[in-house]
C-alpha cells in the first residue's frame, strides 16, 4: 500500500484545497491529511485563521478524501509522521517548491501546480471588514495600529482626542483621518479602542456603546463596581462587545498555564503571588493624586488577573498596606483571604521588586519569571527535581495583537457576550479597586 501525506491549515476551505487533497489521493492508496493547530499557527506568526482547527478538520473530513487526519502542532513534526506512519510520498502544493527537498531523506517529495486564482488569504480579505476608532492618541494607542495589522478583517479608520494637535499628529504617523469630536468618529466605525485615561473610560465607554458601537477598553477599566455593573448591563442591551483591554489575558501562554493549574498540575492552589512594579518620574500624571494617579489605580488589574483566574472571585477580605508620598500610593501591597487559599501582589510606581508570578500548590508550585505580564515561558517546579517542566510560547511583538484577534473574532461570530477576562472579573476588579480608594482596610505606612 501506498501511502501519502500532506499538511496545510485549510482555513475557509476553498476549491484549491480540495483539488490538492484530490490529486495527493490520486498519487498512492492511502491519504493522511496534517491539520495545523491554532497554537502551531499562533506560533508560526499566522493571527489570521478564521476557522478554528475543529472547523478545519470537519471541512477535510468532509471531502471524503483523508483516510486519516493528524494534527500538526509542532516544527520538525514532518520527518516524526514520514517515519511513524510509513509514509511513501510526501505531497505539497507548488507554493512550496524546493522548501520540503529536506524530507527527500525520507520518502519522495512531490510538489503539485497549486490551483490559480484562489487563497484562504484572499477569501479572508473578501470578508467584513471591521472598522476600529481609536479613543486617545497615547503610548499604549501607538502600539495598536502595528499590532491591528497582524489581525485580518479589521481596519483602524480613524481617531479621536480632545487635544487636537496630539490627535493630528498620531493620525498623520499612522495615516489616519482625525475625527473633529466623538460623534463624528462614531460616524465612521463598527467599533472603538478606548485608550484615553484612565479617569475618563466610564464616560467614553457609556457613549461608544450608547452610539451601538462594539468596545474594547484599555486597563483598568473604571474604578467603581455600580459603574462596571452598569458598563455590561448597557452592552447586553445593545448586544454589543464589551471587552477589556488586559493583553496577558489574552497571550497564549497565560492560558496554557491557567488551565494546566486548574487541571491539579501542582495540586490543590494555596498561594498566588504577583507583582507589577515600573518606576515612574514622581512629575508623572501616574502619580498625581488629581489624575486619579498611583500603583493601585495604575497596575492592580494585571495581578488581580492572575488571583481571579485562579482563585475565583469570592474572596472574604482584602488589606491594603501602602507606601504614601504626594497623597497617592508609591507602593502598594494587598493580601487577600480566599475560603481555603490566601492572594497577595505588590504593585508599585515609585518602588522596584521582581516582577514574577508564585503559584504554590500542595504538589509543587508554578514559577513564572519577570515580566510574568508579558508571558512566554513559564516552569511547573516539584519537589524531586527530575520532575521539574518547561513550557515555552510565542508572544508575538507587543502581544496586543491576541486581544485584536479575540475582539474581531468575538464581534464577527455575534458572540457579544465572550471574552478572556468575563464580566465577573471586571466587575470584582472594580469592586476592588473602588475599596481601595475607600480606604476599606487601608494601612498607610
Ligand atoms: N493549495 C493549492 N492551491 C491553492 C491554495 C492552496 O494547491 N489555490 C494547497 C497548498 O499549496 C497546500 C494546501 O493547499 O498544499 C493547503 O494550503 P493552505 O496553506 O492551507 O491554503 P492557502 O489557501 O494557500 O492559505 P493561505 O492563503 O493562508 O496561505
Amino acid at each position: 500500500m501506498k501511502k501519502v501525506i500532506t499538511y496545510g491549515t485549510y482555513d475557509l476551505f476553498h476549491y484549491g484545497h480540495q483539488r490538492l487533497l484530490e490529486r495527493a489521493k490520486a498519487l498512492g492508496d492511502y491519504l493522511i491529511v496534517g491539520v495545523t493547530t491554532d497554537n502551531f499557527d499562533l506560533e508560526r506568526g499566522k493571527m489570521s485563521t478564521c476557522n478554528n482547527v475543529m472547523e478545519r478538520i470537519e471541512a477535510v473530513k468532509a471531502t471524503g478524501l483523508a483516510d486519516q487526519i493528524i494534527i500538526e502542532e509542532y516544527k520538525g513534526q514532518k520527518i516524526d509522521d514520514i517515519q511513524k506512519y510509513g509514509v511513501d510520498i510526501f505531497a505539497i502544493g507548488s507554493d512550496w517548491e524546493g522548501y520540503f527537498d529536506y524530507l527527500k531523506e525520507y520518502c519522495e517529495v512531490v510538489y503539485l501546480p497549486r490551483t490559480q486564482g484562489i487563497s484562504s488569504t484572499q477569501l479572508r480579505e473578501e470578508r467584513p471588514m471591521v472598522r476600529i476608532g481609536v479613543i486617545g492618541t497615547g503610548s499604549i494607542a501607538s502600539r495598536f495600529v502595528p499590532e491591528s495589522k497582524f489581525v485580518n478583517s479589521n481596519a483602524i479608520v480613524s481617531a479621536y482626542n480632545p487635544n487636537k494637535e496630539e490627535c493630528e499628529d498620531y493620525c498623520k504617523q499612522y495615516e489616519l483621518k482625525p475625527s473633529g469630536s466623538e460623534t463624528d468618529l462614531y460616524e465612521q466605525c463598527d467599533a472603538v479602542y478606548i485608550a484615553s485615561p484612565h479617569y475618563t473610560h466610564y464616560d467614553y465607554v457609556k457613549n461608544a456603546l450608547n452610539a451601538g458601537k462594539h468596545v474594547l477598553c484599555e486597563t483598568p477599566f473604571v474604578f467603581g463596581k455600580a459603574q462596571a455593573e452598569e458598563l455590561y448591563n448597557l452592552a447586553e442591551e445593545k448586544r454589543k462587545v464589551l471587552m477589556v483591554a488586559l493583553k496577558t489575558a489574552y497571550c497564549p501562554a497565560f492560558g496554557h498555564l491557567v488551565s494546566l493549574l486548574k487541571s491539579g498540575a501542582i495540586g490543590d492552589i494555596v498561594e498566588v503571588n504577583a507583582s507589577v512594579t515600573t518606576l515612574t518620574d514622581e512629575s508623572s500624571e501616574k502619580l498625581n493624586k488629581d489624575y486619579w494617579g498611583g500603583s493601585m489605580n495604575e497596575n492592580a488589574c494585571f495581578p488581580l488577573l492572575p488571583i481571579f483566574k485562579l482563585l475565583g472571585t469570592g474572596y472574604e477580605n482584602i488589606n491594603f498596606y501602602s507606601k504614601m508620598k504626594n497623597e497617592v500610593d508609591m507602593f502598594t501591597k494587598a493580601v487577600f483571604r480566599f475560603p481555603s487559599a490566601v492572594a497577595s501582589f505588590q504593585v508599585g510606581l515609585g518602588v522596584k521588586t521582581e516582577g514574577n508570578l508564585v503559584v504554590a500548590g500542595t504538589k509543587g508550585y508554578a514559577y513564572v519569571p519577570a515580566p510574568w505580564w508579558k508571558t512566554d515561558y513559564f516552569e511547573l517546579r516539584y519537589e524531586d527535581p527530575n520532575q521539574n517542566k518547561k513550557f515555552f510560547h510565542t508572544f508575538a511583538g507587543d502581544g496586543l495583537r491576541y486581544e485584536i484577534k479575540d475582539f474581531v473574532t468575538a464581534i464577527l461570530s455575534n458572540e457579544y457576550f465572550y471574552s478572556k477576562v468575563s464580566k465577573k472579573e471586571n466587575i470584582k476588579m472594580a469592586e476592588v479597586q473602588e475599596q481601595y480608594l475607600k480606604g476599606v482596610n487601608l494601612y498607610k505606612l
